[in-house]
């Protein structure tokens, strides 16, 4: 049954549910100053009122009501926020409250609630974790050991699309940049490309796409939980079967390199397995092999169509603006030198291509619900009473698109960073793609450079037009909802080597 058909169901039911509801309210105390919002139907509250793409139902709703607005979505109560003042409240002033989240059912699949640092809650291991991210994971130094692999990746990237300008074939950025980015980041981890037909790797793409379906689809029980027991969409049962091949998937390569190490002579890879290998038999971080099986998962899940919907958003507007296309490739022809590789250390020089990814981010984060909080306290934000247990989400989209903060904010203009000392590092609270506070996405360090190299080396060798009969101002650049905001019509272009 679907969704829908679904909320149809429970709104029959509504005449059992109100006189229950009406008994439980009369013991209940509700604090009183809640922020406003528009009014709940019976059951099914404001469940309708998210459309298809909530960010902008949300952006629209936040316009009527104020920065601050409350939700009824079934049983769950949810407080919007939408401005850069209340952000900060929520990610820096009341962090502690606000640092938990609100869990998806499918998450609960194999305790991934528990063990996957995305939705585990702020505890010992929840700081060991990030610290592992951090330092051994993620640090610039490690980060910088590891270049070459993604640097590789990148080159066979500009290799195919020269082959496609050779043979005139139109490239389609967003499937060129999944695989680059997917590739990427599994060499970072296990040192071998996710596309090979000859390792369980190729397997392990079609499992992930299977489980992004899945967690982005919208679920009846997450806004009913006594629905979470029968699982009326099946979506638990799947996502557990998901999970269950891609933890198998890591196992496997887990096991092949423990064996490999114990080989008299062998090397290190310098990739996350090995770092991660480390900590485990050095015993000190409190991490075993199922802490980094439940890693991993996150590793791919979290970073992989993120990084490429970004970069697809990102080529769509150059596209679309030939003369700052135009001027990022100046930038690029100048100081690294006309279809001369790009790499991780010339970033810092190429100031106009900082400016563009994160102008691709102030208007398209791919996450522009940022992932759900939970305030595990009554807290007094904006003047308004958030109550205990609440969800709280933050529009990242909202807040990127609004006028009082950015001039023509639906105008992509690089130009408006340079000189800025705005950053995406979660303390400029008018840009938070990333989120902030001790949630901050820890994979932002990499996602950066992976973004400015892609994005650089592929307007640095070729110049670029869209597929025959598009014109610049009729493409399309409307967005689709899913677990990561995507284009609802991809973006196809010719390239020519410069
Ligand atoms: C353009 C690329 C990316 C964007 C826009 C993005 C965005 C986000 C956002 C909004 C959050 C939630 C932050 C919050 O609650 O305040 C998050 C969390 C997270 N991200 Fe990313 N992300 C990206 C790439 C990556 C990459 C490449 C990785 C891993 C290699 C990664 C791993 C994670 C993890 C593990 C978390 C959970 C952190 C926690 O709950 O403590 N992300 N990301």
């Amino acid at each position: 049954m679907d969704f829908l058909a679904l909320i149809f169901c429970l709104y029959l039911l509504w005449g059992l549910f109100q006189a229950l509801s009406l008994i439980a309210k009369r013991g209940k105390r509700s604090p009183s100053n809640l922020p406003p919002g528009p009014r709940p139907l019976p059951v099914i509250g404001n469940l309708l009122e998210l459309g298809n793409l909530p960010h902008k139902s949300l952006a629209k709703l936040a316009r009527t009501y104020g920065p601050i607005i409350k939700l009824q979505l079934g049983s769950v109560t949810t407080v919007v926020i939408s401005s850069p003042t209340l952000a900060r409240e929520i990610l820096q002033s009341h962090d502690a409250v606000f640092a938990n989240r609100t869990i998806p059912d499918t998450i609960t699949a194999h305790d991934h609630h528990q063990l996957g640092l995305p939705w585990m809650p702020v505890s010992p291991l929840f700081r060991n974790l990030r610290k592992i991210y951090n330092s051994h994971l993620l640090s610039s130094k490690k980060l910088d050991s590891n270049r070459h692999l993604r640097s590789k990746k990148v080159q066979e990237l500009v290799a195919y699309v020269g082959k496609c300008a050779h043979n005139g074939d139109v490239v389609d950025i967003g499937e060129a940049a999944f695989r680059t980015t997917l590739n990427s980041l599994s060499n970072t981890v296990f040192s071998l490309d996710m596309t090979d037909p000859s390792t369980s790797a190729k397997e392990l793409k079609e499992v992930m796409w299977q489980i992004m379906a899945e967690v982005g689809k919208p679920n009846i029980a997450d806004y009913f939980p006594v629905l979470k027991k029968i699982d009326p969409q099946g979506s638990k049962q799947r996502t557990e079967l998901h999970f269950s091949k891609m933890l198998d998937i890591f196992d496997g390569l887990i096991k092949q390199r423990l064996q490999l190490r114990t080989q008299p002579g062998a090397t290190t890879s310098n990739d996350v397995l090995d770092a991660l290998l480390d900590v485990v038999e050095d015993k000190s971080e409190d991490l075993d092999i199922s802490l980094v099986k439940h890693l991993f998962l996150d590793f791919f899940v979290a970073g992989s169509e993120t990084t490429s919907s970004t970069l697809e958003w990102a080529m769509g507007e150059l596209l679309r603006n030939p003369e700052k296309l135009s001027r990022a490739q100046t930038e690029l022809h100048l100081l690294i030198g006309k279809g001369k590789q790009m790499k991780e250390a010339d970033i810092s020089r190429l100031p106009y291509l900082q400016a563009t990814v994160k102008e691709t981010l102030r208007m398209h984060p791919p996450i522009p619900l940022l992932l759900p909080r939970k305030a595990e306290a009554d807290a007094q934000i904006g003047g308004f009473t958030i109550p205990k247990g609440a969800q709280v989400l933050l529009n990242a989209w909202a807040i990127g698109r609004d006028p009082a903060i950015w001039a023509s904010p639906n105008e992509f203009m690089p130009e408006r960073f340079l000189g800025s000392d705005i950053d995406l590092r979660g303390q400029n609270f008018e840009l938070i793609p990333f989120g902030g506070g001790r949630r901050i996405c820890p994979g932002l360090p990499l996602a950066m450079r992976m973004l400015h190299l892609m994005l650089g080396s592929l307007i640095n060798a070729f110049n670029w037009r869209l597929e025959d009969g598009v014109a610049p101002g009729k493409m399309n650049m409307e967005d689709k909802f899913g677990i990561t905001v995507q284009r609802a019509q991809p973006v196809k272009a010719v390239a020519v080597p410069v």
